[in-house]
């Protein structure tokens, strides 16, 4: 396994290191990297001397993930990961995949399944970031790596590939305070992610960092495993407490969130709906940032980031060094792991101006399937033909 440090006693919380190490080493050059890494005293440097016993193409990839609720989980990242695998092992690598539900219990089980049927890696996407610690060190004992996927995961975690999270927050709430102005008149109401979700801390951080004392912050809530149903009852709270037109933004952490907080907000009466956020450019967030429903999203290329789980996972099996072939620039801390390599992918605010740009430029959706009937004109209004 590679040069990681597990604890038994976990610290507060997730830390990436005050200075990430930025390896900008090549597979070409990765002996003078050696050297120059291990002169400025990195001792974690790639695992190719402690590797498992490399194999060739025909490798199985565990691929969890924690719920059929977000949309991106089954239309983009599985799909995408499985066909960059196929790709870097010229058609001889294969996925097995099984999905939690949003049930911890149910994501244990199916580690130990994948366990039992002798996979070669595991690319994991926690339901719960502590619970799965167990099933990691399982998968550690049996000489099976894991590559935490989007959530950082405690126990013995082999690699990290998400975005980066905190700015995923700022983007979101200095969209809000862009849009509102900087006063103290200005109420807001935060409906935040799962609590048993590492990200959802780091979102919120984020925001918070942009809103702080430039906005109210009225009511704040979490929404256990980022389940729209949880998110409808707890804005009907709010409605039913401070009046629908009392409410001058919402920060929601997700676009299930957002959804369900702009359908109460509208089953609500409200004139127009304040400037609520979102992220993972869902087709039917994007249709309402088109409408004026949604102020914006984070889109975040998940082609990008399942292209390089794919890439770490292979390189792993292979015995390559995932530090030295870039395919692991950065590195963080868990609560019970440091220096854990990892590949951040950088997020972008996605509101009506830059459809174009993103979404569609990078074939996550075509003009046809945003622009229906029911949007054609606030296409035109932008000229997304
Ligand atoms: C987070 C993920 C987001 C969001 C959420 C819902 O961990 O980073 O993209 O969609 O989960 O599952």
């Amino acid at each position: 396994m590679n040069a990681r440090t597990t604890s038994t006693t976990p610290s507060t919380r997730i830390r990436r290191r005050a200075t990430v190490l930025r390896r900008t080493a090549t597979a070409l050059v990765a002996s003078a990297a050696a050297v120059s890494l291990a002169s400025c005293g990195v001792s974690d440097i790639g695992d190719s001397a402690e590797a498992s016993p490399t194999k060739g193409d025909d490798i199985t990839v565990g691929v969890l993930f924690p719920d059929k609720d977000t949309k991106r989980y089954e239309q983009f990242d599985y799909p995408n990961i499985k066909k960059k695998i196929a790709e870097l092992t010229d058609n001889k690598g294969v996925t097995k995949y099984a999905n939690a539900d949003k049930d911890a219990e149910t994501q244990n089980s199916q580690i130990d399944q994948m366990v039992a049927d002798k996979v070669d890696i595991i690319i994991l996407d926690a339901v719960d970031s502590k619970a799965v610690a167990p099933a990691v060190q399982k998968a550690d004992d049996a000489g099976i790596p894991v590559i935490a996927y989007d959530r950082l995961a405690e126990g013995p975690i082999d690699g990290y590939v998400s975005f980066d999270n905190e700015l995923v927050g700022q983007v979101q709430g200095r969209a809000l305070v862009e849009d509102l102005g900087d006063s103290a008149a200005n109420k807001i109401v935060m409906m935040n992610g799962s609590p048993s979700d590492p990200n959802a801390a780091l979102f919120k951080d984020g925001a918070l960092s942009e809103l702080q004392d430039k906005v109210t912050i009225s009511e704040s809530f979490d929404t256990k495993d980022w389940d729209p149903k949880v998110a409808k009852v707890n804005m009907e709270q709010v409605v039913a407490k401070l009046g629908a037109d009392n409410i001058d933004a919402v920060y929601a952490a997700n676009d299930g969130i957002a959804g369900a907080v702009i359908d109460v907000l509208k089953t609500a009466g409200v004139a127009k709906v304040p400037p609520v956020t979102g992220q993972d450019a869902d087709l039917d967030a994007v249709q309402r940032i088109l409408s004026g429903d949604q102020y914006m999203t984070v889109y975040k290329s998940f082609p990008t980031q399942a292209s390089a789980a794919a890439e770490m996972a292979v390189a792993k099996v292979q015995g390559r060094s995932i530090e030295f072939e870039a395919l692991a620039r950065d590195s963080i801390d868990s609560p019970t792991t440091k220096n854990i390599p990892a590949q951040l992918v950088p997020p972008v605010a996605l509101t009506k101006n830059n459809i174009q740009d993103t979404v569609i430029a990078d074939e996550i959706y075509t003009v046809k399937q945003i622009c229906t009937a029911e949007f054609k004109s606030d296409c035109d209004a932008v000229n997304l033909k």
